[in-house]
């Protein structure tokens, strides 16, 4: 083992969505990561249930994406998009296009999950105005969704935390109830049973808005927010509604692309077809960060033919489809067709099941839930103290070499899909000590 670098100065880095304090007086520091393995500084085991942040889907130190990088950076380490072109960034759009649904083959390159719901939202108003209509300039979002942190994502997304600080929000914003009802569906394994009525709420928003809405935004599994898995019939009648009333529907598929349920996609799964889709995470197994929006044909072909000549879409990153990250997204694109990765999840999502439901019964878990190779803990908070249950059994799980993931008192688990079962054993059993550690 090479020796790693302790860093001995906390303070100058502002930790993102971090408790600084907490962490600068007690790190808990991650130095490498193998295969399923974060290593401590100390060179400590931590057994990864969370796949980073939901995105190292193959697994850690993937030789074939590390050599493409170094390749890459040899041959060139940076090119402009805007009005020129480099090769990788057409190889890599194509081969994402492979693997997109049918008829969504024009992609845009982001740098983050953020930066495409940003960018989904600005093609679906230059969209609907391309096509003469406008007067659509209102944005339909779902409460407790998630759509990263710029000003787009966050005043579509529904987490209430995550706005409070900030002011006034996009305008012309509107939300369709969550589809959370733990009186309804707890412990529901797959879709649950109840609220496919809930997407009828689009009709009202309708009645009051009229012709307005660009596009309806949600996540096929609400992920962010503690897991949230779409009721049986609840996408599909969504998706019939914004066909009917003229509204496009973007699928952010930031968490559930690449595999994490058992497909390609999410909408693949779930059996719904999105207008604009949005990904990143999984794209480049998180090497190098890259986002991506894919629209349908029709969409591209109404912007950009809708212009004469000069620049179509006013948009743009200057690292869209940065050399390093294009790289890295080819080789894991690879890597995710030559292992099978969502076959892999498929094979394993049972097993991953039944580990999480095992944890039924254990004291203050409220509702177990889970879809393809996501689950969701939701445990009763401490009175007086949301949040703290769930944060302690995090850092519990950490000292016992687990990394976890949580979101209010709700826990996430969404493992790289390379995960073995003795991997899914030890998760459940780790986190169940911990569950049962701090019961009181
Ligand atoms: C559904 C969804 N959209 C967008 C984002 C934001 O991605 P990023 O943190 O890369 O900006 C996330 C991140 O978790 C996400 O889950």
């Amino acid at each position: 083992m090479n020796h790693i670098p302790r860093p001995n100065n906390l303070e100058a880095f502002w930790m993102p969505y971090s408790d600084n304090k907490y962490f600068k007086d007690t790190p808990r520091m991650l130095a490498r990561a193998e295969g399923m393995h974060y290593y401590t500084p100390e060179d400590k085991p931590i057994l990864d249930g969370t796949a980073g942040l939901w995105c190292s889907n193959a697994g850690h130190g993937r030789r074939e994406i590390i050599e493409a990088i170094q390749k890459q950076a040899e041959i060139l380490d940076f090119a402009p998009t805007f009005q020129l072109g480099h090769p990788i960034a057409f190889e890599c759009a194509a081969r994402l296009a492979e693997i997109t649904p049918p008829g969504m083959d024009r992609v845009f390159f982001t740098n983050s999950g953020s930066e495409s719901a940003d960018t989904a939202i600005k093609i679906a108003l230059a969209y609907q105005k391309a096509r003469g209509q406008a007067q659509r300039v209102r944005l339909v979002g779902r409460e407790r969704g998630y759509h990263g942190v710029g000003f787009g994502g966050m005043s579509v997304g529904g987490i209430g935390g995550n706005r409070k600080q900030f002011g006034a929000m996009l305008p012309y914003v509107d939300h369709l109830p969550h589809t959370h009802d733990l009186a309804a569906n707890a412990f529901s394994r797959g879709t649950p049973a109840h609220g496919a009525e809930l997407a009828n709420q689009l009709e009202n928003l309708v009645a009051l808005h009229g012709d307005t809405i660009a596009a309806v935004m949600v996540e096929p599994i609400a992920g962010s927010t503690g897991v949230l898995v779409p009721p049986a019939g609840y996408l599909e009648r969504l998706r019939e509604l914004c066909t009917k009333h003229g509204i496009l529907l973007i699928y952010d598929e930031v968490i559930t692309g690449f595999g994490r349920i058992g497909k390609d996609f999410g909408t693949e799964r779930l059996g719904v077809q999105a207008d604009i889709m949005t990904m990143a995470k999984g794209l480049t197994n998180a090497a190098v960060p890259m986002g991506a929006v894919a629209v349908h044909n029709d969409i591209y072909d109404a912007i950009v033919n809708g212009v004469e000549n000069g620049i179509e879409l006013f948009h743009g990153y200057t690292y869209s489809g940065h050399p390093l990250a294009a790289a890295a997204a080819i080789a894991s694109m690879n890597i995710h067709r030559n292992e099978d990765l969502p076959g892999r999840a498929l094979a394993i999502e049972d097993y991953f099941a039944d580990g999480a439901h095992s944890l039924r019964g254990l004291p203050n878990v409220i509702d177990i839930r889970n879809f393809g190779m996501i689950a969701g803990i939701e445990l009763a908070p401490r009175p007086g103290k949301p949040t703290q249950r769930a944060m302690d059994i995090f850092r519990r799980c950490f000292d016992d070499g687990l990394l976890i993931r949580v979101t209010g008192d709700i826990i996430a688990l969404s493992p790289p899909l390379i995960i073995e079962k003795n991997h899914v054993d030890r998760i459940f059993n780790t986190l169940g000590e911990a569950i049962r550690a701090e019961a009181a």
